[in-house]
């Protein structure tokens, strides 16, 4: 397969970006995206272009990293998967095919395709955690009962890679799916509730300090993201940070 891939380059974090088109040839239709974009590379390099810069890692939809504007879509064509577990058989042979950065105020970009998501890391260490006393004899880890629907929901909620397809999609750069499905997974199990009302008030006071835009419901995000987090997690942080609200003044 052939095809013609406008992306977006920029040097540095300042510099002005644009988009570049460049051919490229002898892609499989089994290779993954970020496989072609091996091929690309390979190609810009051997004609002394630099490569495309992007972020990857696990190449199995786990780490969140690969995150990428494919065809004005965060992940690209297809539903509930990571752009390195998208196929170059979803495209026709010949097409055009456009890249570009996740772009949000809170995800600036270093270099071509590559954002800075710390801002999300942030959030995670404003609250999204347990603390535990590892020190002496400690309970088994399943000693607590917990109803199954409940364990269901945590673990649908922590299935969030943290990829920020959600902040991406949202038209106002809302990161409320993700904080969402983080105090979502603790709300839902007892170990998570002595720290509850500090997590919520934490993560969510991160979250505008980082400069994400707030939720309107246009509901983008649940339709993007590549782990069907629900919007019902955004419905439960909303309920936990009402009464956290309400409870700590
Ligand atoms: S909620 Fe979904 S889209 Fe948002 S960061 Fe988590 S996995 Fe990615
Ligand atoms: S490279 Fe890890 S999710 Fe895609």
């Amino acid at each position: 397969m052939n095809f013609t891939i406008n992306v977006w380059r920029q040097s540095g974090p300042e510099a002005k970006g644009r988009i570049e088109t460049y051919p490229v040839s002898g892609i499989s239709d089994h290779m993954s995206f970020l496989e072609m974009i091996d091929v690309l590379n390979e190609q810009l390099i051997n004609q002394d272009i630099e490569p495309v810069v992007f972020d990857h890692d696990c190449r199995e939809g786990i780490c969140g990293s690969c995150s990428m504007f494919i065809n004005g879509e965060a992940h690209g064509p297809g539903r509930s998967i990571t752009t390195c577990q998208l196929h170059m058989r979803e495209f026709k042979d010949g097409e055009t095919i456009t890249i570009e950065p996740f772009r949000a105020k809170a995800f600036p970009i270093i270099k071509d395709l590559m954002v800075d998501r710390s801002s999300l890391d942030r959030i995670i260490q404003s609250g999204g955690f347990v603390s535990v006393n590892t020190a002496g004899k400690q309970p088994d880890a399943n000693a607590i009962p917990i109803e199954k629907a409940d364990a269901d929901a945590a673990f649908d909620a922590a299935t969030c890679i943290g990829c920020g397809a959600c902040v991406a999609t949202c038209k106002n750069a809302s990161a409320m799916l993700f904080v969402g499905a983080k105090v979502s997974q603790f709300a839902l199990l007892p170990q998570g509730k002595i720290e509850a009302e500090d997590r919520v008030l934490n993560m969510v006071n991160q979250m505008d300090l980082e400069g994400f835009g707030n939720c309107t419901n246009t509901g983008a995000c649940e339709v993007e993201c590549p782990k069907g987090i629900s919007l019902e997690t955004i419905a439960r942080m909303n309920r936990e940070f009402l009464s956290a609200s309400l409870s700590s003044k």
